[in-house]
């Protein structure tokens, strides 16, 4: 018999009779004939079938996706009602700023109320500023208030005073805000107003917000013409619309995701610029901005959603997940102190994350962008009914 394992043979020898090194022998050939039939499972059955879960978000729309299912995909069944729930709900009012933590919201095809309604322009470029280049705009905190405004207040060392938008500007109120014509956010145009505080000569919002940034800015609030969103890989006729957000209406991320980060995390420390404090900081989940953190499916379960509706299943709109949300370099911002890590989490995320988005296969991805398909009303707790897995 050939001596197969050469390492534990030698060390067998200088224990062992050759009688007992036959038997050794004997032992591994017999472990050896158990564990091939295991990899032969597992690669011909069992990682197909995770492939083919991923490849699966193919080509589809909104419309026609309840009738394309054709591909004999052993797809894993969704989880069972109750086993999935709300429990964060997120708004951004003004793009890049704080975000608010609020037990229920309403929202529209467009995305929650009130979230990205509002975002910062640089005055002289009419470029959209984010937290990427001025990661300190995180400190900002713009509040919903009950009387109908939007109130936006500064870090006290800022030496900004507070001032106050209204919600709801009427025709008559935007008819005497200046006009922004011409933006563009990423690739696709969008309209805005320059938005005016409610109180303080016309200008005072713009004078504020100009002595945080360190130079002329505006705050802009979202006008009435839709902004028409991109087409994603697994939806290529998507025609959907949305506000100031990155692109998409909402993002869904599960709480369990950040816990994988951080334990990815933990094992890249001292390595790649990723500092020592990193053995034990958190990565909280408000780095990624998402509108409805959910738990209970464990991390990234949201990947292999495709359709899910959230409270009533009988009344709640289809909520459509129409692709992964592919990150930058803002989760490097900590959202409660404005400073950006020159690595993490990007550089953990690019690690474990990339591949997953067929038009950037490069680029990391956390969390999944979704299309509500009508008005509804969510709340914390609320029960999330997976409707359809990719
Ligand atoms: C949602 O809209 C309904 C009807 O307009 C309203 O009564 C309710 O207060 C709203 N809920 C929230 C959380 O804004
Ligand atoms: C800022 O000032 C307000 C009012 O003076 C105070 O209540 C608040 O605690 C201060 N915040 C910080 C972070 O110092
Ligand atoms: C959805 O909600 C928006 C904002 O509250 C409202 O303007 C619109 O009419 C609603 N659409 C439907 C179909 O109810």
């Amino acid at each position: 018999m050939v001596q197969l394992p050469y390492a534990s043979g030698f060390f067998w020898t200088a224990l062992t009779s050759r009688h007992e090194l036959l038997v050794t022998n004997t032992a591994c050939w017999a472990l050896v004939a158990a564990i091939i039939p295991i990899f032969a499972i597992y690669f011909t059955i069992w990682k197909p079938s995770r492939l083919s879960r991923v490849k699966s978000s193919g080509i589809r729309t909104l419309a026609s996706s309840s009738t394309m299912e054709s591909s004999p995909i052993i797809k894993r069944s969704p989880p069972k009602p109750g086993v999935i729930t709300v429990s964060k709900i997120l708004i951004h009012p003004i793009k890049s700023c704080k975000g608010l933590s609020v037990e229920s919201v309403n929202y529209t095809h467009e995305g929650l109320e009130n979230d990205r309604l509002w975002c910062v322009i640089d005055a002289t470029k009419r470029t959209v500023i984010t937290a990427r280049e001025s990661p300190k705009m995180v400190l900002i905190l713009p509040t919903v208030k009950s009387d109908g405004t939007l109130r936006v207040s500064f870090p006290n060392d800022s030496g900004c005073e507070p001032f106050s938008v209204p919600l709801n500007p009427d025709e008559e109120v935007m008819r005497t805000w200046e006009s922004i014509p011409d933006l563009k956010l990423w690739s696709t145009p969008i309209d805005g107003y320059i938005s005016e505080a409610i109180s303080g000569p016309k200008g005072t919002a713009s004078a504020i917000l100009s002595k945080y940034f360190e130079k002329p800015v505006h705050l802009l609030f979202k006008g009435p013409e839709p902004r028409i969103v991109e087409p994603t890989a697994a939806f290529p006729d998507l025609a959907a619309t949305s506000k100031y957000q990155d692109m998409y209406p909402m993002l869904i991320l599960s709480e369990e995701s950040t816990i994988e980060v951080e334990k990815q995390l933990r094992g890249y420390v001292g390595t790649q610029g990723i500092e020592e404090r990193w053995k034990s900081d958190s990565i909280v989940i408000e780095r990624f901005r998402p509108n409805i953190v959910v738990k209970g499916g464990g991390p990234f379960a949201e990947d292999e959603w495709e359709e899910i509706s959230i409270g009533d299943p009988g009344s709640a709109p289809r909520i459509t997940l129409v692709s992964k949300c592919t990150r930058c370099l803002l989760p490097n911002v900590d959202p409660a102190t404005g400073e950006k890590d020159k690595a993490v989490p990007f550089k953990v995320l690019m690690k474990f994350r990339t591949g997953l988005d067929p038009k950037h296969k490069m680029k990391a991805c956390v969390g999944c962008n979704a299309v509500p398909s009508g008005n509804g009303t969510l709340r914390v707790g609320d029960i999330v009914h997976v409707r359809k897995m990719i």
